[in-house]
């Protein structure tokens, strides 16, 4: 079944030639300070994806590193709007994310990503876009029955009732990352933790030039 949203084809016109860039990434790095780098973070709905996305940008920001959030609740309102939930439209959403992070990572920026991207496969084809070096995959860890307690959107509690199909944990499947670079326990460690523990995983991935001195 096709997307509901034009999936791309799947080899590029010939006749498209890319343009030599005279600002390079490597020139964007060196002003930056930092890598550009793109932290995807997984996980069921409710399992903090978006808390954490933009708690760490908010670390990183007052410490003068240039970074983006794209997250799904934003994206599905514009760029990925004519797509719903089924499989094959979670897959041309995360395709376009995926381009569109590899987009801003080549700019040295440090890209947070808040998907649920349900499907290991789909995963997997972003981190070969964009390269396994640029690519570190964030699991947040939070159980069902912690991200239905929390609910923050009431979905949960309407995917029960049968008001929102296909609703990922309830009516729709979640693949577990099997080597996702980082696992974070999200349904029980503090905003404050996890976000420690992302900004040091970022570090040891040689993203920054010189150690962050936190503030
Ligand atoms: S993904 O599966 O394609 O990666 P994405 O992260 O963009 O999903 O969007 C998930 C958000 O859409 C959820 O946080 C939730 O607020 C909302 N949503 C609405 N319907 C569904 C659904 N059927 N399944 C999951 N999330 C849904």
């Amino acid at each position: 079944m096709m997307p509901s949203g034009m999936s791309a084809p799947s080899k590029v016109n010939p006749n498209i030639i890319r343009h030599p860039v005279l600002v390079t990434r490597a020139h964007r790095e060196a002003k930056h300070g930092h890598r550009g780098v793109i932290v995807w973070l997984t996980g069921l709905s409710g399992s903090g994806k978006s808390t954490l996305a933009y708690s760490v940008e908010n670390v990183l920001h007052a410490n003068g590193c240039q970074t983006v959030v794209l997250d799904g609740d934003h994206v599905r309102h514009g760029l990925c709007r004519d797509l719903g939930f089924s499989p094959e439209d979670r897959r041309e959403n995360i395709r376009r994310v995926g381009e569109v992070a590899k987009l801003f990572m080549e700019t040295g920026v440090i890209v947070l990503t808040a998907f649920i991207s349900p499907y290991r496969a789909d995963r997997e084809d972003v981190r070969k876009l964009v390269g396994a070096e640029d690519f570190i995959e964030v699991y947040c860890d939070a159980p069902l029955e912690v991200c239905e307690s929390r609910d923050p959107k009431g979905h949960y509690k309407k995917a029960r009732l049968g008001q929102i199909m296909e609703f990922t944990g309830v009516s729709s499947p979640y693949e577990v990352p099997k080597n996702a670079e980082m696992v974070v326990n999200s349904g029980t460690l503090s905003v404050g933790e996890c976000v420690r523990q992302i900004i040091e995983k970022i570090s040891k991935c040689g993203v920054f030039k010189v150690s962050l001195n936190l503030r």
